[in-house]
């Protein structure tokens, strides 16, 4: 047995032990994928000052997000189909965020549903909203989100419509799978996978079905989509749904300066410079290039936070260093996940942690407040 020793290691595993079609979904962008791979690869590019001599005992990672306190600059991704990587996967990886003391954040596309992540935890998580055209059901969601008192809703603004994923389209991505003789083989090989499915009923969107009339069956998840999404969101409906919800707002997918003044003006509490993981607009900017610039013309009026292409602790440690307040990880806890459950997610988290707070030692660094551009080398930089 492989000694897990970084994120890589969690998704190789991942790959021999979740169906095809799910580790696909997770571990893809848009048509090139150029911006999928842009989002790690530009980490890549930073490097790091290296700084000696300094009396680095007594280090820190402890941040705040929204003012929820989280022991590392770090929240779990919303991510769609969690309980598809692992049975019962999202109950599992926000039991693991609790007990690490970082948020997690459901999606409104995950298969165990908002009341099931309220019984199985004690401390407040996070609900992620998509804006469907039945403004009934959606106002229903934030109802739901309340009653279970979640300390933050993170609205989604790049979802309207889908970035085409051709191996989605190519696998026949379906919650539950279908099952066809490429499934039934392919599941075949995944044992493990197969018992956990068999001993949930959470196998459907459970935010969803039974909650929208005349949504028994989704059928494919691209076909739902483009039929039930609201293309026509815009500023006005955060205005709306900010009201309606009354508590911590986060807003998910800002990529652009003007966007995100607008952004300030809605009176959100933060915003998530993201490109939904390189898996809407291909071509689009990484999000760690992305970053400087917002943070630059709103950084003092708004907290800004980031996601995509972190795979490391000195990703999150070069994010924060950028201006980001708070980065959040959405594949890096699905490869755990699906490569060994809750204690995967577990391990992807002290991986993370770890790496983080070594590097900011090798910064010179002891606390996060404390990390600011100049841990970078000049040059090899965004600004
Ligand atoms: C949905 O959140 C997706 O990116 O598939």
């Amino acid at each position: 047995m492989t000694v897990i020793t970084h994120i890589e290691d969690l998704r190789i595993l991942a790959k021999k032990r979740v169906p095809r079609m799910f580790y696909d979904y997770a571990d893809s962008g848009s048509w090139t994928e150029s911006t999928y791979r842009a989002n790690e690869s530009d980490f890549q590019q930073i490097k790091l000052r290296q700084r000696v001599a300094v009396n680095i005992e007594n280090r820190s990672t402890a941040s705040q997000m929204v003012g929820v306190d989280a022991v590392m600059p770090v929240a779990i991704a919303p991510t769609g189909l969690t309980g598809m990587q692992h049975a019962d996967g999202e109950i599992l990886a926000a039991k693991a965020a609790e007990k690490f003391g970082i948020p997690f954040t459901l999606s409104t596309m995950s298969i165990c549903s908002i009341e099931d992540i309220a019984t199985h935890t004690k401390v407040p998580f996070w609900f992620q909203l998509y804006v469907m055209r039945d403004r009934d059901f959606i106002e229903r969601l934030i109802d739901r989100a309340k009653a279970a008192k979640c300390a933050a809703l993170v609205l989604t603004l790049d979802l309207q419509i889908l970035g085409q994923r051709h191996k989605d389209l190519k696998n026949g991505l379906s919650a539950p799978p279908k099952l066809t003789l490429t499934n039934i083989l392919d599941m075949a090989t995944k044992l493990r996978w197969c018992l956990g499915m068999a001993g949930t009923s959470r196998r459907q969107f459970g935010n969803i079905v039974g909650h929208v009339k005349g949504i028994e069956n989704m059928g494919s998840l691209s076909e739902w989509t483009a039929k039930q999404f609201d293309p026509q969101l815009n500023w006005g409906d955060v205005e709306w749904i900010k009201k309606r919800w009354g508590g911590k707002l986060i807003l998910k997918g800002i990529q652009d300066v003007e966007d995100a003044r607008i952004a300030v003006e809605s009176g959100a509490d933060a915003l998530i410079v993201s490109n939904h993981g390189g898996r809407q607009l291909d071509g689009a900017e990484s999000s760690i290039r992305a970053l400087p610039a917002i943070v630059a013309a709103v950084g003092d009026q708004i907290e800004v936070h980031m996601d995509g292409g972190i795979r490391s602790g000195q990703d999150v440690l070069k994010a924060v260093a950028l201006g980001a307040r708070g980065t959040y990880i959405g594949r890096a806890m699905l490869y755990g996940l699906g490569a060994m459950g809750e204690a995967g997610v577990t391990k992807a988290l002290e991986i993370i942690h770890k790496e983080l707070d070594l590097t900011m030692a090798f910064c010179g660094r002891t606390r996060i407040e404390q990390v600011d551009q100049t841990i970078l080398l000049p040059g090899t930089y965004p600004t």
